[in-house]
């Protein structure tokens, strides 16, 4: 219990606050109200009703604070917006109950004060204006919708994703038309299961939503049902993106299964280049022994030329073999001072009898005043061996290959000049085809590095590598070698802008 002299200081101290406080009774009759009242209004107060005394209205208002407060057993503030047109002058009222018992008797209400209001309200603008760049700036696509499925919140990164713009998807766009078939239901019903990340939760689920251009784009979604006490008021969904994610993973799988085919044909090269070996010892005799036979022994004309046939076999044979133990030979890069063309003459060799070539006609234009060139013979082998393979499919096995060498027009270069009458490389790819990895071949045709192999192996001599087209059809490669044996000395490595402007993968 509260002695006379708390009370009597409690009455001054309502009495001293500035601001109004006024206790009314749930029939909105004003029961006491503290000096401050009085002397703003200069007349006297009690018993007059709160509607009359504060908005000279005959009746309640309609968002009565007394009657939210009696109704909600709770305190309730209002404000000017919610008294309009009533209050006149700008007006804010915290109202609190006061209870009997577990009745209310009645009710206190405190005017808050405008200022108070105002900061309050800055505050509340300042904050929200946060929220609403944080929702906007988000890298995933924010979207909210209320319970008609009518959207109200679209962020940009939503934009991205769906192709609708933000003006067209709120308050106009059904959360519906953003997934494709059932797909809106489908979320609901996994938000209010307890399955998916608990009850009004969805975590980390992969979907699909339909663009504005009816394509499908795949997505992961985290979504969340909002509720205003018991009730679902709304949904939020966060849409991150897939696409770049996806291609990124096929682009690693293919990557791995080209690295997985360029390992399986280097052991292939080591295999061949084993056999090789093998064949060499054996191929020898057979030459030995059929030239002894020949000499040694008084044969007729017709076994003669059999044997003769047999000795010019197994000769190619050994060619063969020796071509192929120069080609594989597993070295580290040796510059040394070669002949091109007979580096050119070697891979032809090993090409022209393979089926592919059977209707290739090979025009060999060797200059053989050319000078002998610093290079590694091995890696040079590779580069004429890619481009020619390549100039061979280009063409179907049917068609001209030429290959040229000579002087360059300053005469200080070695130039390499291989080309096809195939189709020739397709502008829009032109930029390209010396990227690891690309490649206009069907799965297993083609790894797509050949070439970047090539431009890698030519970069290291300090030779420059072009692709362009002829003017009457077909591709043309052309290289250009230092003659002398500085390998970066005047020339630059870069390739011509038609050719490429990616990073080139070192050679194998
Ligand atoms: N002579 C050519 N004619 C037409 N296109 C070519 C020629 N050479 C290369 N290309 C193009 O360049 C691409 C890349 O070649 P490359 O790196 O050797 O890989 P791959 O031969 O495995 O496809 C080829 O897929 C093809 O589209
Ligand atoms: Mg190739």
């Amino acid at each position: 219990m509260k002695t006379d002299s708390e009370k009597e200081y409690l009455i001054r101290a309502i009495d001293a606050f500035n601001r109004k406080i006024i206790v009314v009774s749930p029939d909105f009759k004003i029961l006491a109200a503290n000096d401050y009242v009085v002397q703003t209004r200069g007349m006297e107060i009690v018993d007059q009703t709160c509607y009359e005394y504060l908005y000279g209205r005959s009746e309640p208002c309609e968002h009565c604070p007394v009657e939210r407060v009696i109704r909600g057993g709770r305190p309730a503030l209002t404000y000017q917006a919610d008294m309009l047109p009533y209050a006149e002058k700008t007006l804010c009222f915290y109202s609190y109950p006061i209870f009997s018992g577990t009745e209310i008797d009645a009710v206190v209400m405190l005017d808050f004060g405008i200022p108070v209001l105002e900061c309050l309200e800055e505050k509340l603008d300042r904050s929200n204006a946060f929220l609403r760049n944080l929702i906007l700036s988000s890298v995933d696509g924010v979207i909210a919708a209320d319970k008609t499925g009518k959207i109200f919140i679209f962020n940009d990164a939503a934009v991205e994703i769906s192709g609708y713009g933000a003006n067209e998807a709120i308050n106009h766009l059904d959360i519906r038309e953003i997934y494709p078939g059932d797909g809106a239901r489908e979320v609901m019903k996994k938000l209010r299961s307890e399955e998916y990340g608990g009850k009004g939760k969805l975590k980390s689920y992969r979907m699909d939503v339909l663009t504005k251009n009816r394509e499908i784009t795949p997505i992961n979604l985290d979504a969340a049902i909002i509720h205003e006490g018991e009730a679902e008021v709304a949904t939020i969904g966060f849409f991150h993106d897939m696409r770049e994610e996806l291609r990124m993973k096929k682009e690693l799988e293919k990557t791995q299964l080209q690295l997985l085919q360029s390992e399986k044909m280097a052991s292939l090269g080591k295999l061949a280049a084993g056999v090789a070996h093998q064949l060499n010892n054996p191929l020898g005799g057979i030459i030995l022994f059929t030239k002894l036979v020949m000499e040694e022994y008084d044969l007729e004309p017709a076994t003669l030329a059999d044997l003769d046939r047999i000795l010019k076999d197994a000769q190619r044979c050994r060619d063969t073999v020796k071509e192929l133990l120069e080609f594989a030979r597993q070295t580290r890069q040796e510059m040394r001072p070669h002949n091109i063309n007979t580096a050119l003459r070697r891979t032809l060799f090993l090409l022209e009898s393979q089926a592919l070539f059977q209707n290739i006609e090979i025009d060999r234009q060797l200059d053989t005043s050319l000078p002998m060139i610093p290079t590694d013979i091995q890696q040079l082998n590779h580069v004429f061996m890619n481009l020619i393979l390549n100039a061979a499919q280009a063409m179907r096995g049917n068609g001209r290959l030429t290959v040229k060498t000579g002087l360059s027009p300053n005469r200080e270069m070695a130039r390499i000049e291989i080309s096809d009458t195939g189709p020739g490389i397709p502008e829009e790819i032109l930029p390209h085809i010396f990227d690891p990895f690309f490649t206009t071949k069907d799965e297993g045709e083609g790894t797509g590095l050949g070439l970047s192999l090539v431009y890698g192996i030519v970069e290291n001599h300090g030779g420059k590598i072009i692709a362009g087209n002829q003017p009457e059809g077909g591709a043309t490669f052309v290289i250009e070698l230092n003659i002398d044996s500085r390998p970066n000395s005047s020339v630059s490595s870069s390739i011509s802008s038609s050719s490429s402007s990616r990073a080139p993968l070192n050679p194998l």
